[in-house]
């Protein structure tokens, strides 16, 4: 056999190249690959088949030894590979050789806004997965963040689909060099948790196409990713795991998909829907794996003739496929790439996102960077200074090598010559934000819970305040933790939980210098003591250096770039999924805000959020000089291309980096759109004084808007304002440009 040979076919499949660059080479091995399966589908008996398309075991299906086809191995998740479980019982095996390197969460990728780190960090994520031995990592989640109270906001990106297409691209490229699948999730319009096995999201198309399909379709189309999974809800009446519309005329039709979809873990209802439809495998967290809808029952419909093997063919298909571009089998198994967990190299990796991730808020008068030789005595108050994250969240959870919390990396960075004191200030009760399943006797315990721990809270707030007052320094940490960022449960509202607010406002009170930083995977209400802050940080559950690069940040150690992925509204009520649409506990959930989603809404309704998309401060400060625009059209009606090339100087005295963002927004449009969308963005890196000339470069579909009646995107011919500048409302330059002729894609 010959050996794996990493040519054009590897190459293709790197940094999303696949399709356009495509060699003849790589054509070739493909149609050898594929008589190769349909050699295979032959020797399999139906009972071998359907063994391929279930689960086996909780994280994997069976394999055929016989003709030397291994189950394949998952694994969740988005932070880093899941501790392992048994096979048949949600056990953790409990051995020491899980313990992996703790990833930023996809908020926190996202706030970095840089390509690169999404890079690094789905390269790393993917060799640990394949380093623990799976084939399929169970990431990245890019849903978009429709509400702040969606429980799993965390572990997704953002609100704007650019921005997720853009970093989900090199992300899932990263994870796949490693000869293990990425699995973008959950596929389509899953955007909250309550009621999540059964909600039916009402969407219109257009909405589908502009705002909840973008990120998927680069995933394909683009990064090429090897699986997808479908979603638990329903979408427009039909469970996404049966939907013939969205997985096959879209995703495997219009998109060309030629991989696995995997469903949600137990998200497929019925035998003969998930068996005609475009779905690969069932997954499921019930233990009897031959119960379930594509085991047993699919064998006893094919032996009545109720369901045709041909349905079952074709999964098999796509799963030998995948295999064999894994290499897990075929004539380059024996080179598969070994991967590795744990080690230095993805500590760095995730030690850098998490420094770039880090959003400065507000920082009236040069309030931070802390000054170093003036900390003599420094008060930290709040729970999420010294609490660890990572085990919580759900499937997202990690044991993680180990985790260095805030109070732990401001110790370590400032050493013995600070004295630093750390209270909690406020009290968390056991099982706080845990949905309430209706039993009342524990709802009993947990009101009993929540008194006692107001009770406790009051000392703990006296007791902060007190302190606050004698000491040199003082840092509020606190926010959220993984009882409300959770799966399986959204928020109930968007505030501050605990009595942290009170708590906030007497400490501002007591010491008016007094330094906010929050933790967390979606926006919370600031509006009680936000103004009266001087200096506010937003950190979220940022992996095992989390810490360490609070700490820099809080010490100027590291200067913050970190932009908000995502509007934080002032109050819920803003929030346009609230205020117009549905959101949560109901058989349907209409998004009526349509394509009006995050700063879409905020911008074009002139609703004033407390912190913008794109929002995040810096230690020094840019000047946007210049910008100019040249536009070519090729004369075919097919192509258009604008590069805009932006001047940018950092006019403070520190090093830097600043987020150049383009919005574009059309002047006169024959259709409702929104004020403004984001369509390309860079970071660029400026040493004091520094001047770089920052070119992005724009194609038609940065001007089109999606017609349901033409059934395609239509850029009009017209006046379009390319508005440059460092946030959605910190636009510094405008430029006008016409489109002469209409575009349609
Ligand atoms: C979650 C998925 C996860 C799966 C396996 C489901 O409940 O929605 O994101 O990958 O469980 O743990």
């Amino acid at each position: 056999m010959p050996d794996r040979q990493d040519g054009p076919e590897e190459q293709d499949r790197r940094m999303g190249q696949g399709g356009q660059t495509r060699s003849d080479e790589a054509d070739k091995r493909d149609r050898q690959g594929e008589a190769w399966i349909e050699e295979l589908l032959r020797q399999l008996t139906p009972e071998e088949k359907v063994g391929m398309i279930h689960g086996a075991a909780l994280f994997r299906t069976a394999g055929v030894e016989r003709l030397g086809i291994p189950p394949l191995r998952m694994s969740d998740g988005p932070m880093g590979v899941r501790r392992e479980y048994a096979d048949d019982a949600w056990i953790n095996i409990g051995t020491s050789d899980d313990y992996v390197t703790y990833f930023p969460s996809n908020s926190a990728i996202a706030a970095t806004w840089n390509r690169e780190l999404a890079y690094r960090s789905g390269q790393a994520l993917g060799a640990e997965a394949r380093g623990r031995g799976k084939d399929i990592i169970l990431a990245p989640g890019i849903n978009i963040k429709r509400s702040p109270l969606c429980g799993r906001n965390f572990e997704y990106m953002s609100e704007d689909p650019r921005l997720i297409e853009e970093l989900v691209v090199p992300m899932i490229a990263g994870i796949q060099e490693n000869d293990v699948a990425a699995c973008v999730k959950h596929f389509a319009a899953n955007n909250q948790e309550t009621e999540r096995y059964w909600v039916d999201t009402i969407v219109n198309e257009r909405a589908l196409r502009e705002i909840y399909y973008p990120g998927f379709k680069a995933a394909v189309q683009v990064a090429n990713t090897l699986t997808v999974m479908s979603a638990y809800n329903k979408l427009n009446g039909e469970f996404c795991s049966h939907h013939r519309y969205l997985l096959g005329d879209l995703l495997r039709g219009e998109w060309g998909f030629d991989g696995v979809v995997v469903s949600d873990w137990d998200a497929v209802h019925d035998t003969r829907a998930a068996a005609e439809a475009p779905l690969d495998i069932e997954m499921g967290t019930n233990t009897q794996f031959d119960r379930y809808n594509l085991a047993e029952p699919l064998l006893e419909a094919m032996r009545s003739g109720e369901i045709d093997i041909l349905h079952v063919d074709a999964k098999v298909r796509n799963i030998l496929r995948l295999m064999r571009r894994l290499h897990m089998i075929g004539p380059a198994h024996s080179s598969r790439r070994a991967g590795t967990y744990a080690v230095p190299a993805h500590r760095d990796a995730a030690l850098e996102t998490a420094r770039e991730s880090i959003v400065l808020l507000k920082n009236e008068s040069e309030r931070l960077p802390l000054r170093r030789e003036k900390l003599h005595r420094l008060l930290v108050v709040g729970r999420n200074a010294d609490m660890l994250h990572a085990g919580g969240g759900g499937s997202a959870e990690i044991k993680a090598l180990y985790e260095i919390s805030p109070l732990l990396g401001l110790k370590a960075k400032l050493g013995g010559n600070t004295e630093i004191r750390c209270v909690p200030g406020y009290a968390i009760p056991e099982r706080a934000g845990q949905e309430d399943d209706g039993d009342p006797a524990r709802a009993a315990e947990r009101a009993v819970a929540v008194e006692a721990s107001a009770g406790r809270s009051a000392g703990l707030l006296a007791e902060a305040v007190a302190l606050a007052k004698e000491y040199d320094e003082v840092i509020f940490i606190g926010g959220l933790n993984h009882d409300y960022d959770v799966e399986s449960a959204d928020r109930e509202d968007m505030k501050l939980p605990y009595g942290q607010d009170e708590l906030i406002e007497a400490l501002l009170e007591a010491n008016a210098d007094t330094v906010i930083v929050l933790i967390g995977g979606s926006p919370v209400e600031m509006h009680r003591w936000s103004d009266r802050a001087r200096a506010i940080i937003w950190g979220w559950y940022a992996g095992l250096e989390g810490g360490t690069a609070l700490a820099e940040a809080l010490l100027g150690d590291v200067n913050p770039s970190g932009r908000l992925p995502e509007t934080f509204p002032r109050v819920l009520d803003d929030s346009p999924a609230h205020r117009l649409g549905d959101f949560g506990g109901r058989e349907r959930v209409t998004y009526n805000e349509g394509v009006f989603v995050g700063y879409r809404y905020f911008d074009t309704f002139a609703v004033e959020p407390a912190f913008c998309f794109g929002h995040g401060l810096s230690y020094t400060s840019y000047a946007y000089i210049d910008a100019h625009i040249d536009i070519h059209d090729d004369g075919t009606g097919e192509e258009l291309k604008a590069e805009i090339a932006v001047t940018v100087r950092n006019i403070g005295a520190m090093a830097g980096a600043e987020t150049v963002q383009v919005y574009v927004a059309p002047t006169g449009a024959g259709v409702e759109r929104p004020l403004q969308e984001l369509k390309m963005f860079e970071k660029v890196r400026l040493m004091p004084g520094e001047e770089k000339v920052v070119i992005m470069k724009l194609s038609k579909d940065a001007f089109g808007y999606y017609d349901e009646e033409a059934r395609a995107f239509v850029a009009e011919a017209g006046e379009f304002e390319i508005r440059i500048g460092s946030s959605s409302r910190d636009i510094r330059l405008i430029r006008k440009i016409s489109l002469q002729r209409t575009y349609r894609y």
